[in-house]
């Protein structure tokens, strides 16, 4: 596929960003690819630098090699430009710092000196959660943390409630609130900020959205991949607090939330903070009738043959850890009483796919014979990735002399077809939201915190339940307790335009 040129932008104010894992699969993969993106649309002003942080003992030249290879591997071939490439390496350092030691710290506080106030300081952390603290610290003993510099946290922000209060706290001992930026990529995807745009800059669904006409929502967001040499993270984490307490829960957040009074920063995360303050808190009796985990097992996913879950590298034999999570929830406000949210998310499923799915009701009465064919209600389906688009089934007559037979059709916003120019990735967005100053896309210390109060009472629950993850064969939609779930309510997984599922 070809991707239209970058779409040219002014330049923001100069930066220092400081990246602590900069040897990371995070920074290589996602962050220097970023960067360079926003560097080639004319973003990134004169005098910018990055600074890599890493244990690793590389010189500054290692380094840009190891970039080097990154933004190549990662950027598409017809974005690569090798001038634009030399004057992007040429702003990357690295110094070795160990961020649980004295190590190297000065080293750093060095390539600041004579910086002054000038490029704004930018400190990210794509490290594991148990180094903010410390590295927060650390970064305030060197003298490097000054008024205006921010802060940006990676997710997960800890493992339960506790541990995201003590971070938060630890981290917030140094930065203030506003400096601090905690970063949530799928807020920065195009087709998410465009929920905004579909709920609130159009009056067509509105008066709808609401438990008078919807009759569910339902959220799936599938990958292909296995944990892909994440191992050892992905197993003291799983799908719950790698997918659910954030990503999907900010979609949640989205769709659900009341109208902002307007687009500045604390207004749309106060109506967020209220959907996932007002998420019903799971006992143990729901856990067990309205969550499912599922773990894979060997299989073949997009034709290729992958090993099970247990297998992959840095697993512990008879790891408990799930890799799929199917769940209903229920937002317990007037807007939504007694309208289910099916969420699901898993490893190793047939395509990566997201979406978000608004099932109106049916019709409350219908005038047409039975031989017109069966009547469906209506459906919104906003697919976030891949093939950006928004499609509203309607029912329609079908062409013909042969009397009314009606038909389901789409009405569809494909957002390749109509906007042509290429998306770019959620990091480009928010890294750069960053030097604007500007964290309406990044979530607040509180909404963490909401987000993962409800969280823990589904891991309390599984916990005392002793629930073990139910196998799915990889390339499936998962386990079929998942399918349970939704049609124990007569309804179903909307899955009709995509690979078929096999059980
Ligand atoms: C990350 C998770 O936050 O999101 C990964 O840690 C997951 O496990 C990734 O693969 C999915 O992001 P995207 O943008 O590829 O949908």
């Amino acid at each position: 596929m070809s991707h239209p040129r970058t779409v040219a932008a002014p330049p923001l104010p100069a930066f220092d960003y400081t990246v602590f894992g900069g040897t990371g699969d995070l920074a290589l993969r996602k962050l220097l690819p970023a960067l360079y993106l926003r560097d080639r649309a004319g973003q990134v002003a004169a005098g910018s630098r990055i600074i890599a942080v890493s244990r690793s003992a590389l010189d500054p030249a290692e380094y840009r090699a190891k970039a080097d290879a990154a933004v190549r591997r990662h950027v598409a071939a017809d974005e690569l430009d090798e001038e634009l490439i030399a004057r992007f390496l040429e702003r990357l350092d690295y110094v070795s710092v160990d961020a649980t030691s004295s190590e190297g710290w000065s080293d750093l506080a060095g390539r600041f000196e004579g910086r002054g106030d000038g490029p704004v300081r930018i400190f990210y952390l794509a490290t594991s959660p148990s180094l903010f603290g410390p590295i927060c610290d650390r970064l305030k003993g060197a003298g490097l943390v000054t008024p205006a510099a921010r802060v940006v946290l990676e997710k997960p922000i800890g493992r339960d409630l506790d541990s995201a209060r003590a971070i938060n706290a630890q981290v917030g001992a140094v930065f203030a609130e506003s400096q601090i930026y905690r970063i949530d990529h799928y807020l920065g995807k195009e087709t998410v900020q465009n929920l905004l745009a579909l709920r609130f800059a159009n009056s067509l669904f509105e008066p709808l959205w609401n438990a008078n006409h919807i009759d569910h929502v339902q959220i799936t967001v599938a990958e292909t991949v296995g944990v892909e040499g994440r191992g050892d993270y992905y197993d003291h984490s799983g799908a719950l607090r790698d997918m659910v307490q954030n990503h999907l829960l900010q979609l949640v957040c989205l769709v659900g939330m009341e109208s902002p009074v307007s687009l500045a920063q604390e207004a749309v995360r106060d109506e967020k903070l209220k959907v996932l303050r007002s998420l019903k808190p799971m006992g143990v009796e729901d856990v067990g009738a309205c969550t499912v985990r599922g773990q894979y097992r060997a299989g073949a996913v997009t034709g290729g043959a992958v090993p099970a879950y247990a297998d992959e590298p840095g697993i512990p034999a008879g790891s408990g850890t799930e890799t799929f999570v199917a769940l209903k929830l229920e937002i317990a406000n007037w807007r939504w009483a007694g309208v289910p949210f099916y969420l699901r998310t898993g490893k190793r499923l047939p395509a990566k796919m997201s979406e978000i799915v608004i099932q109106f009701r049916p019709i409350p009465h219908s005038i047409f014979p039975q031989s017109a064919g069966e009547l469906q209600a209506n459906r919104l389906i906003v697919r976030l990735q891949p093939d950006e688009s928004i499609r509203l089934h309607l029912m329609a007559k079908e062409p013909g002399p042969g009397g009314m037979r009606l038909r389901q059709a789409p009405l569809n916003l494909s957002f390749a077809e109509t906007f042509g120019s290429r998306f770019p990735d959620a990091y480009e967005r928010l890294l750069m939201d960053v030097v604007r100053g500007n964290p309406t896309l990044f979530m607040r210390r509180d909404e963490v915190e909401a987000a993962w109060a409800w969280a823990e009472t589904i891991l309390e629950g599984w916990k005392s339940r002793r629930d073990q993850p139910k196998p799915y064969i990889s390339g499936t939609w998962g386990p079929s307790q998942a399918i349970a779930l939704i049609e124990r309510d007569g309804r179903t997984w909307h899955e009709d335009e995509l690979p078929n599922a096999a059980f």
